[in-house]
């Protein structure tokens, strides 16, 4: 049990993420009184004080009752970070002095420093707007928010490949998001919400017209606006019928001009969904970007993590959709799946080597509320957080062998080790709308059961999220509510 007990402030849930990044899966108390900590495991103690005029943050780690360790960050108002907000100081500031004393007492590395957020290239974006100098940022990034200096270079690399992608930013200027809630099977780590196409086809007809009335009525939202990407995930768009899929995407190209658009994405996803109809009508429909996603090529954990199909199949349906002529392949990789070791990653590494796709996306493992995954946890082996960074060094030496360079980059809750997700490119073929979602630069509008849409505020450099219902039967009979959302949002605008 770890107890923690701030004075002066009452940042519990940032200092309760950072904590678990060396306390990974320990039960964490808050107590509102020191005597409450019973003398018996850690106590993390905190506390925020003006002392001579300078707001300090002194972190003390108490062990059995012992101080074993004590840090002090001082003057933090006069701490150089992106902006002068003092509430982001302030919150930087409680972090540092307890990652600071966190490091000295645990044996855990965390290259990510004080950062918890999900999205840490957006800081660097901060800075380069505030025209901060590449050596500066560096400082900035390894000295206050304590990263390791090759993420805080990897950020800046991925900001700066971004910045031609998202700059000049346009208030007029808006992303799609089409969601198909519907999968063959449920993957054992997944907590998206969609349905088994066996048991919900009924829907599917019921659900297209619904979504297209969505999007149509989005199109007259945003006649005045200049559409940028489209992309249709989910789910696994390619589980419904071909005729269903066709429909939604000419309803797209009806409502926002087809030459307007300048990038559209299908996540083929499963490859137990692919097959020549299903690729030829999307390759009919000219969508040349799509994800075919091994997450592993090692059956044995494929049938473990529930996806029904082998590593034969992955790769059948990757030939397939080469010869059809897609430009485009993405994959997506998991690294901590149960049952997975360095021998695994390094033997799906290679047989993603003979496809030499143009993007690979590589996740860690997160165990995520309302996975089936994290009501068996026990059940499974998972490797420790060294081998998971050995792994993930594998996977980026890869990449950098095979031509492809980080381009964007996002953080979940609940990961592994609290490591990262990168999507990695071949030059020119990145994908804008991954990086204008991760980026919160651009409007979203998003269609379907689970989808958000995120308006952009681009003077205030804010983004206001407007949720759609999760559920596929509240979407069916809230649609137009849906609809209300959006347009309520867009009038504040
Ligand atoms: C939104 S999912 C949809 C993709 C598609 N349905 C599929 O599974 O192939 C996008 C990707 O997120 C990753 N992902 C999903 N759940 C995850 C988890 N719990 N931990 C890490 N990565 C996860 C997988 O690599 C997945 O391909
Ligand atoms: S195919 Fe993708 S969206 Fe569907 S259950 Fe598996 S991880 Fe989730």
């Amino acid at each position: 049990m770890i107890y923690v007990y701030l004075v002066g402030h009452d940042f519990r849930y940032e200092v309760n993420e950072l904590i678990k990044a060396f306390f990974f899966g320990e039960d964490i108390v808050f107590i509102d009184n020191k005597d409450q900590y019973d003398g018996e495991g850690i106590l993390i103690e905190n506390s925020l004080v003006y002392n001579f005029g300078q707001l300090n943050s002194t972190t003390m780690v108490y062990r059995n009752n012992k101080l074993i360790f004590k840090y002090s960050v001082e003057d933090i108002e006069g701490m150089k970070i992106e902006g002068e907000d003092i509430k982001r100081k302030t919150r930087i500031g409680i972090k540092k002095s307890i990652y600071e004393a966190l490091t000295n007492i645990s044996d855990i590395t965390a290259p990510w420093g004080v950062l918890t957020g999900i999205r840490p290239v957006k800081i660097v974006h901060g800075l380069l707007d505030e025209g901060v100098a590449d050596e500066e940022i560096l400082n900035i990034m390894t000295n206050q928010y304590k990263l390791f200096p090759e993420k805080a270079n990897l950020i800046l690399n991925i900001a700066k490949k971004q910045r031609k992608y998202l700059y000049p930013l346009d208030e007029n200027r808006f992303s799609l998001y089409v969601d198909i809630p519907f999968c063959p099977t449920r993957c054992l780590y997944c907590s998206f919400p969609t349905c088994s196409i066996d048991r919900y086809i009924d829907y599917v007809d019921r659900y297209m017209d619904n979504l297209i009335y969505e999007i149509d009525r989005i199109s007259e939202l945003m006649k005045n606006k200049q559409i940028s990407t489209v992309y249709i995930g989910g789910g696994t768009p390619t589980s419904i019928p071909v005729k269903n899929l066709e429909k939604i995407i000419q309803a797209i190209y009806k409502d926002f001009g087809k030459k307007k658009i300048k990038e559209i994405t299908v996540e083929a996803g499963r490859p137990d969904t692919i097959n020549r109809e299903m690729l030829e009508m999307l390759s009919k429909n000219e969508i040349d970007r799509i994800s075919i996603n091994p997450q592993t090529m090692n059956d044995k954990t494929l049938k473990l993590i529930g996806r029904k199909h082998s590593s034969q199949e992955i790769a059948n349906a990757y030939y397939l959709a080469k010869e059809i002529g897609f430009n485009v392949i993405n994959m997506d990789l998991i690294i901590g799946l149960p049952s997975e070791g360095l021998e695994e990653v390094r033997n799906t590494l290679k047989e993603i080597k003979n496809l030499n796709p143009e993007n690979l996306t590589v996740h860690t493992l997160s165990i995520k509320r309302g996975s089936k995954f994290k009501e068996k946890m026990d059940e499974y082996h998972l490797e420790s957080q060294n081998i998971i960074e050995k792994m993930l060094d594998e996977t980026r030496c890869f990449a950098h062998n095979m031509g492809l360079s980080p381009y964007y980059l996002y953080r979940q809750k609940q990961t592994m080790g609290n490591f990262e997700n990168i999507g990695y490119s071949k030059e020119g073929k990145e994908c804008i709308y991954n990086i204008a979602m991760m980026e919160e630069k651009e409007t979203i509008m998003a269609a379907g059961v689970g989808a958000v849409s995120k308006i952009f505020y681009p003077k205030e450099n804010r983004i206001e999220r407007v949720p759609n219902v999760k559920s596929l039967e509240e979407y069916l009979n809230r649609t137009e509510e849906m609809i209300e959302r959006k347009l309520l949002s867009l009038e504040i605008k």
